[in-house]
């Protein structure tokens, strides 16, 4: 048999349903032998120390996305995915927004003509629908789905890009019949647009105000009517980024009444608080985000959520936006209102440390539930698995070497991501990644990424068979 490329000797491998101590052989870019005493090998990276994990897959990026006029994101598909790499990282799902009046196909060409060459970890598409014409929704979806693009977002809110329930319903309709998995960001655009009016006319404008213009009840509201617009069809949908108990509940009910609805929630929600949003001048729009982080109660709901398996995907919603810049944060009409402050923070990079310190190291959850929460629930609802998400032979060889012990301080200076701050600022984490392979080429070592831009592949996915129930999607 020929000679295996590489060895991992001596970690501690780490599945979402085991913790096994083997060395992992590759070749060809795949896992091909797991065990003792695999034999020569061409190079051996020494994992004694070390959790060998399944590299991270973040499901929801966002990435060289236009913003509309004047606003510019702050990370194409190189930074970005070189953030995502150097943070544990080797899969990204970004999202394809379709502007109105163009097809999904052409806004397709535009996302792939940005990420060819450039990328450094594995990629696709979640396909936005913003403009659902009988010809997108009944022609193009359904051959997309077949196409290698199983998954869809639509909004519930957000000027231009909120869909009527009639057209989430013909959304939802046609994930049924092609068996796409459709996201959902819930929070109610009239209630929205009615408190930031009023907000507004009362002068209430500063960057904290954004969280007051979007309570929980608004995202509450809106959690359940997707939940019910989906169980008229009967198809399962992802609840994404997900801030607060009483949206949780939402989930929790809709699951004892038997139906698929997935959670997701992302590490702003863990660790942030609205509080954030109060900084001096204009600084809280470092953290305006949609929904926003919410009070220490929700955070804690959050962690129960993580914990009892309401959350099924923790994503970072990577969303990033200069602060000091006029294409950014701070762009000329980001002061007379939050309203035009853009929203989200960068956050690919630092998902993985985040939810290992605060979620492993302090022991709220164990090894198999953060991969399971990281990689490979990601890779099974939107299908990867088990190419992606698992450390098994014939898999991929993306692999994590982690350092459980490594103590970072999060901060600007050490981070890869286009954005000039990171809304983690000062934060301590225990646990770091040393070394970041994609498909059997280390990318990252020691924080160096060694990788290069269109290292990254593009992914086509597959439809999945739903799990029938919960417990076989999360552990
Ligand atoms: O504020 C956020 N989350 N921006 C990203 C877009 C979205 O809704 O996911
Ligand atoms: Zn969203
Ligand atoms: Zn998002």
């Amino acid at each position: 048999m020929a000679v295996l490329e590489c060895v991992i000797r001596g970690g501690t491998v780490v599945t979402a349903a085991d913790v096994v101590r083997c060395d992992v052989g590759i070749r060809g870019g795949r896992i091909v032998a797991l065990g003792d005493e695999l034999g020569p090998a061409r190079e051996i990276i020494d994992a004694r120390d070390r959790l060998v994990l399944p590299g991270g897959i973040d499901s929801h990026v966002h990435l060289a996305q236009p913003m509309g006029e004047g606003i510019v994101m702050a990370d194409d598909f190189a930074s970005g995915t070189r953030a995502a790499a150097c943070g544990g990282s080797t899969t990204v799902l970004s999202y394809c927004l379709q502007a109105k009046g163009q097809t999904l196909r052409e806004a397709l060409k535009e996302y792939h003509a940005a990420a060819e060459g450039r990328a450094y970890v594995d990629h696709g598409f979640h396909l936005i629908v913003a403009d659902p014409t009988p010809a997108v929704v009944g022609q193009e979806l359904p051959a997309l789905v077949r196409d290698g693009y199983p998954s869809f977002k639509v909004f519930m809110t957000y000027e231009g890009l909120a869909l009527s329930d009639l057209d989430i319903l013909r959304v939802l309709e046609v994930a049924r019949e092609s068996g796409a998995l459709v996201q959902v960001h819930a929070e109610n655009y009239d209630a929205i647009r009615f408190l930031t009016d009023r907000l507004e006319r009362r002068g209430d404008v500063a960057p904290k105000f954004h969280a007051t213009s979007r309570p929980i009840p608004v995202e509450r509201e809106a959690t359940h009517r997707a939940i019910t617009l989906a169980e008229l069809i009967g198809v399962p949908i992802v609840i994404v980024h997900v801030s607060n108990s009483e949206s949780m509940e939402e989930i929790r009910r809709a699951r004892a009444r038997g139906l698929k609805i997935y959670g997701e929630t992302c590490p702003q929600y863990l660790v942030l608080t609205e509080q954030d949003l109060d900084g001096l001048g204009m600084e809280g729009a470092k953290y305006v985000c949609s929904p926003p982080p919410r009070d220490r109660a929700s955070q804690q709901a959050c962690w129960e959520g993580i914990e009892t398996g309401v959350f099924d995907l923790f994503s970072s919603d990577h969303c990033p936006f200069r602060y000091e810049d006029a294409r950014g944060k701070l762009n000329p009409k980001a002061r007379s209102s939050f309203r035009w402050v853009p929203n989200g923070i960068p956050g690919v990079e630092t998902r993985l440390p985040i939810l290992f310190s605060e979620g492993v190291a302090k022991r709220r959850i164990d090894l198999t539930r953060f991969v399971a929460l990281t990689a490979t629930n990601h890779a099974k609802l939107y299908g990867l698995y088990p190419r992606k998400g698992t450390i098994a032979v014939g898999s991929d060889a993306d692999i994590v070497l982690w350092d459980p012990g490594c103590e970072r301080t999060i901060s600007q200076k050490i981070l890869h991501h286009g954005a000039d701050y990171t809304p983690y600022e000062g934060f301590r984490v225990k646990g770091w990644p040393t070394l970041v392979m994609l498909r059997g080429k280390t990318i990252v070592r020691d924080g160096e990424c060694l990788g290069g831009a269109g290292d990254g592949a593009f992914l086509k996915r597959e439809t999945c068979d739903w799990p029938s129930s919960r417990s076989s999607i999360t552990n």
